[in-house]
């Protein structure tokens, strides 16, 4: 499907967001592993996420009601059945990668997880080297893509060091880790901690030594079974990041956005944009905190002239999936954006350094590709024109703010792609430029 966004009129008003993806995903899985019925609040209703719902029903838990009555009715730590059909993670990545980490303690047990195009072609090594060192058997198409099967085992502890900090792979260990006296993930910066906030919600021995400069070491000790209750989503920042940009680049705007969750290992996108000129939260988490509770805020965001700023491999991961949004704010913004280390990018739903370049680009920017990010010079202008979304929900919505910023609007090719994450956001744009 096609859509056409075309320059825009001042966003004003007040919107509530998506709920927050990776946080829905780690609700149900955890609720799925625990013990006692979870109630989640406001769970992320987006193609991602259903996934997430569907693979905890193959594997034995029940989910009832939507919205804001969900209740998912667990197996317990150990009690995941062997479903008969390979398990669908449709387009999600973190759930392909997060998931493993229970299915790898359940002895005696085989699960085959598969997904879509872009899936297949997602590395899962990654995931599959710290299991396989704690005991587990994985079996992976060319030894690394989907579809991949993991034979589940009684692990032992170990403690592993991060190649390139990613919150799944981080997440992965840890879930494992909680059969194994003790498991430990160092990482060399820090990445989002919603599973370790929520394991320790649900009262697992998770400990955290080290600095937000040094990175973290994250342990988990043994669980005999994990309790949580009530889990409230809070808004996804990385859907409002798209409305952020949007205000701060769209004359005239003036919009708030309800209840985003401002953990900080996910605010990089705002303190990049402090930076840059446009300031839009004055009671963000400070950087290093950690508490089970998830902190929530409101943004508010108002037009403001920007400049270049440059983003560095330590605050990559907190920014990670705004930082096509980087590249777009660049071309407007005075001076040469540079965001570097950011290799990562490479391997999400799209090689998003090729398809953000090529894609701005062709849309006017004076953008080029590095190996491991890009760099911008800004023009204070985009011309517009046909933006491809390569299937990928991040892109589409990139290029939906592209072509509200434009001269000429944008004709974004692939614009369903949106409902991976924020299925409502061709109408939430209407409301606020209503
Ligand atoms: C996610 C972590 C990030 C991010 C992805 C969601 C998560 O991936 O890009 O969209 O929920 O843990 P990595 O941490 O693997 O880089």
């Amino acid at each position: 499907m096609n859509a056409r966004f075309d320059p825009s009129g001042p966003l004003r008003g007040t919107v509530k967001v998506p709920a927050d993806k990776s946080i829905s995903h780690r609700a149900a899985l955890i609720g799925a592993m625990a013990s006692e019925p979870v109630r989640i609040r406001n769970y992320l209703d987006a193609a991602d996420t259903r996934s997430t719902l569907a693979a905890v029903q193959q594997l034995g838990a029940s989910v009832e009601g939507r919205g804001e009555g969900l209740v998912i009715r667990g197996c317990g730590l150990r009690g995941a059945l062997a479903p008969r059909n390979p398990i669908d993670v449709g387009n999600a990545g973190t759930l392909m990668r997060i998931l493993p980490g229970w299915l790898s303690f359940q002895p005696g047990l085989s699960f085959t997880l598969d997904g879509d195009d872009s899936i297949r072609r997602r590395p899962i090594d990654r995931i599959a080297e710290p299991l396989q060192r704690m005991g587990a058997r994985i079996e992976a198409r060319e030894g690394r893509y989907p579809p991949f099967t993991i034979h589940g085992a009684a692990l032992q502890g170990i403690d592993y060091e991060l190649p390139v900090a990613s919150a799944q792979v981080k997440s992965c260990v840890l879930l494992a880790g909680l059969v194994t006296g003790r498991t430990a993930v160092t990482e060399p910066v820090p990445s989002r901690d919603h599973t370790e906030r929520m394991l320790a919600g649900a009262g697992a021995a998770v400990e955290r030594a080290g600095d937000q400069t040094a990175g973290y070491r994250t342990s988990v000790g043994n669980a005999d079974q994990l309790e949580l209750d009530v889990v409230e989503v809070p808004g996804d920042i990385s859907s409002a990041a798209f409305l952020i940009a949007a205000g701060v680049l769209v004359p005239d705007s003036r919009l708030v956005l309800e209840r985003v969750g401002v953990n900080w290992t996910r605010t990089g996108f705002l303190r990049i944009l402090d930076r840059m000129g446009a300031v839009v939260l004055t009671d963000a988490e400070p950087p290093g905190s950690f508490a089970a509770a998830e902190p929530v805020a409101d943004i508010d965001v108002r037009n403001a002239p920007i400049e270049a700023t440059t983003v560095g491999a330590e605050e990559v991961p907190l920014a990670i999936d705004e930082l096509p949004l980087v590249g777009l704010l660049g071309c407007f913004a005075e001076g040469e954006t540079l965001v570097r280390g950011a290799g990562e990018l490479r391997v999400k739903e799209s090689d998003r350094i090729a398809t953000v370049v090529d894609g701005l680009r062709g849309l006017g920017a004076e953008i080029e590709a590095l190996p491991d990010g890009f760099v911008v010079k800004g023009t204070g202008r985009l011309r517009g024109g046909r933006f491809d979304a390569h299937g990928d929900h991040r892109l589409a919505l990139l290029g939906a703010v592209a072509g509200m910023a434009s001269e000429n609007g944008v004709e974004v090719v692939g614009m369903e792609a949106a409902e991976v994450s924020y299925p409502r956001f061709t109408d939430d744009v209407a409301q606020l430029v209503s």
